[in-house]
């Protein structure tokens, strides 16, 4: 089954992107499930839940998150009702909502999606190769497909989590940097793997923001305010195909889609 996962959704822009073009993507590579971090769709930080139902509505089936969920009050209530909005699974046991899911796709096949965050540059959280791999074990009797978005700020994380969970999930999938890298492969025991899915958003900026503020703050180091940057709309992230018996990838492949403007 060829499944989709879009790197995080900034702003506007970047549900603009996900609506125009995820019709387009679902037909030309037959996608029959998709994933979204949607962590930065409220005005660049944080999800909201008409927010999350939009998304939901443009045919995603699971949105996942990290540092930013919960910088919107009103998502709380909501995540704890909603299982197909993910929080990272690894934030204390807590704290409200959940870590992993099983969705159905459209045609009957059980996904299960867990979300991990980072330790290294990020919050003090639990251990993300521990609750990862206990995640595992408790999707795996549900179903073979499992995909991890491990959003995390240090490559030498989300690669380490790699060859931990290589062959037990279909695929690990990195976000929270917001620039996507060339490094997908398939690794020894058949987990598909990325760093980075990148960004789905406004491109004239730097990670989504105003390049002009952000400037602004590096060359001055004084606090600034960070509005959402608006031209160069595109949408980021990769295609997977995943062998419905084995749960193993066959293969994942990098997309970049300039939205017309
Ligand atoms: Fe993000
Ligand atoms: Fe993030």
């Amino acid at each position: 089954m060829n499944i989709l996962f879009i790197g995080d959704i900034v702003g506007e822009p970047g549900r603009q992107a996900v609506r125009e073009l995820i019709p387009k993507i679902k037909k030309r590579e037959k996608i029959e499930f998709i994933i979204a971090n949607g962590e930065n769709v409220a005005g660049g930080s944080g999800v909201t839940p008409p927010l999350a139902d939009e998304l939901f509505g443009y045919g995603i089936d699971v949105i996942t998150s990290g540092d930013h969920i919960w910088k919107r009050k009103e998502i709380l209530d909501y995540i704890e009702s909603n299982k197909r909005l993910l929080r990272p699974a690894n934030y204390p046991p807590q704290a409200p909502g959940f870590g992993s899911t099983v969705v159905q796709s459209e045609s009957g096949i059980d996904v299960g999606v867990i979300n991990l965050t980072g330790r290294v540059f990020m919050q003090a959280v639990e251990c993300p190769f521990r609750i990862g791999k206990e995640e595992v074990e408790k999707l795996k009797n549900r179903t073979r497909i499992i995909i991890i978005d491990m959003h995390a700020e240090a490559t030498s994380e989300k690669v380490a989590l790699g060859w931990y969970l290589d062959g037990l999930v279909s695929a690990i999938i990195g976000t929270h940097t917001h620039v996507q890298t060339a490094d997908e492969k398939i690794l020894p025991n058949g987990t598909a793997f990325i760093s980075d899915a990148g960004m789905t958003g406004p491109f004239d900026s730097v990670i989504g923001r105003k390049k002009e503020q952000i400037l602004t703050r590096f060359i001055t180091q004084m606090p600034a305010r960070f509005e959402m940057a608006e031209g160069d709309i595109q949408l980021h992230g990769v295609v997977l195909d995943i062998d419905e018996k084995t749960g193993k990838a066959n293969s994942i492949k990098r997309i970049q889609e300039k939205l017309k403007q």
